[in-house]
């Protein structure tokens, strides 16, 4: 026992100070530094984002030219990580590879791994947010068995990971700027959200002094879960396991039983208790890559759009306050980008390692920075004597 205040979940805990990103669930209001995730989403570029997120100001042109050739110049692996993804199984999850490339980061890059030193953390973070969606459309064309696309880098962060996923050594690949504009949209809205599992599992990998690396290794290992990042493919496969609109009204009478596990996925969020405010713009995204694909009838977008219907207007989701977050509508435009559900949380991964650095670094460099250790209350028997085990 202690005098420590029980508190599952961190409910009601905050972990840090932070002037990041501002959250007010119950408004639907999302910030970063001020700016709102609408606006950013709109107006922004990802890059730009990583820029405001990491220094706290949207950046004037020079320091953007300057930004983005940072972090384009970084956008290759060591040769030899290719190797690590043939050591993988070619039915691996997409996710499993990238803890475990991720990780190997400080195995190739060990100048960055010295945190005390402020000119490599920065040059960590470049490397990370560059290094990242090469990693990830590695892991996708090991996944699928074709060769790996080399980063091309006078396209932008988005089209350049959409490049190296679907361009083929044999034909000719043209982005198409509606598509690619809804990937820096995913991006954008996935960059950054204050002290979610992940980012505070980078923060306590980091507060031990951890290097970089292994901090968003950490982070990529905790999004994996089917509650947290994993639920954009959750969600998806929940869609086809439902199959056809007449079935959701079973589902819907599955999600309230309490003596069943099974939830909506894609509804719910912990700090949102009015609508995710990134749901709102995923949603339109959504609807704008069908139409310019030309997916009409999508089966599994009628039931999604079915199923919002009737979730919004049931008792049970309007009292407990569920609405569907952003990787509601995530997982039906990845899909539609022709991505399988299996790298949607890749995808997120991605989008949120600036999150996650941004959040790291503001840690670092803040004086009263100390080793996260948080404490419990002992429920288990009191002191007693050794038994040998013959007396057992
Ligand atoms: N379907 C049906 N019932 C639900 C759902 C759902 N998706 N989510 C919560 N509930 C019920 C839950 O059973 C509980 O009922 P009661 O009060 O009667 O026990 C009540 O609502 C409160 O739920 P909770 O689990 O205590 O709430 P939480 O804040 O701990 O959980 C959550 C938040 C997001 C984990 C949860 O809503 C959930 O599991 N949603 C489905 C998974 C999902 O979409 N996750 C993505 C989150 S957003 C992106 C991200 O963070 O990565």
């Amino acid at each position: 026992t202690g005098a420590f205040t029980y508190d599952p979940g961190f409910t009601s805990t905050a972990s840090c100070e932070s002037e990041i990103t501002f959250i007010d669930g119950d408004a639907g209001i999302l910030l970063h530094r001020g700016y709102p995730i609408d606006q950013l989403a709109e107006h922004g570029d990802f890059l730009e984002v990583c820029y405001l997120l990491l220094y706290g100001e949207l950046p004037t042109k020079a320091q953007k030219d300057d930004f983005d050739y940072r972090v384009t110049r970084h956008t290759m692996v060591h040769e030899q990580m290719s190797r690590f993804f043939t050591g993988f199984r070619r039915d691996a999850h997409p996710m499993a590879v990238m803890c475990g490339v991720v990780g190997a980061l400080s195995a190739f890059y060990h100048d960055s791994t010295d945190i005390s030193d402020p000119y490599q953390r920065m040059i960590a973070s470049m490397r990370l947010i560059a290094k990242m969606p090469t990693i990830a459309a590695m892991a996708y064309k090991y996944h699928i068995g074709q060769p790996f696309i080399y980063p091309k880098n006078e396209l932008n962060f988005a089209a350049n990971f959409l490049h190296m996923c679907f361009a083929v050594p044999c034909e000719e690949y043209k982005i198409n700027p509606v598509l690619a504009r809804a990937m820096e949209r995913i991006f954008i809205l996935h960059a950054d959200h204050e002290q979610n599992a992940s980012t505070s599992t980078v923060r306590l990998a980091g507060s031990s002094g951890a290097n970089p690396f292994a901090c968003i290794a950490a982070g990529i290992a905790c999004l994996w879960g089917p509650a947290h990042g994993g639920a954009n493919e959750a969600a998806l496969n929940m869609l086809g396991e439902i199959g056809h609109v007449d079935h959701i009204p079973e589902f819907i009478a599955r999600a309230k039983d309490k003596n069943d596990p099974f939830r909506l996925m894609g509804f719910g969020h912990r700090v949102y208790k009015n609508y995710d405010p990134r749901a709102k713009i995923m949603q339109k995204t959504a609807h704008e890559v069908l139409g310019e694909l030309g997916i009409k009838d999508d089966p599994l977008l009628d039931i999604a759009m079915e199923l919002e219907k009737i979730a919004l207007t049931d008792p049970y989701f309007i009292e407990k306050k569920l609405y569907p977050n952003v990787d509601f509508y995530s997982g039906i435009t990845l899909k539609a980008l022709g991505f399988p559900t299996t790298m949607f949380t890749v995808l997120f991964a991605v989008a949120r390692t600036v999150g996650w650095i941004a959040q790291w670094k503001e840690m670092i460099e803040d004086p009263r920075q100390k080793i996260g250790r948080p404490r419990q209350l002992y429920t288990g028997a009191p002191e007693r004597d050794y038994v040998p085990i013959a007396k057992r």
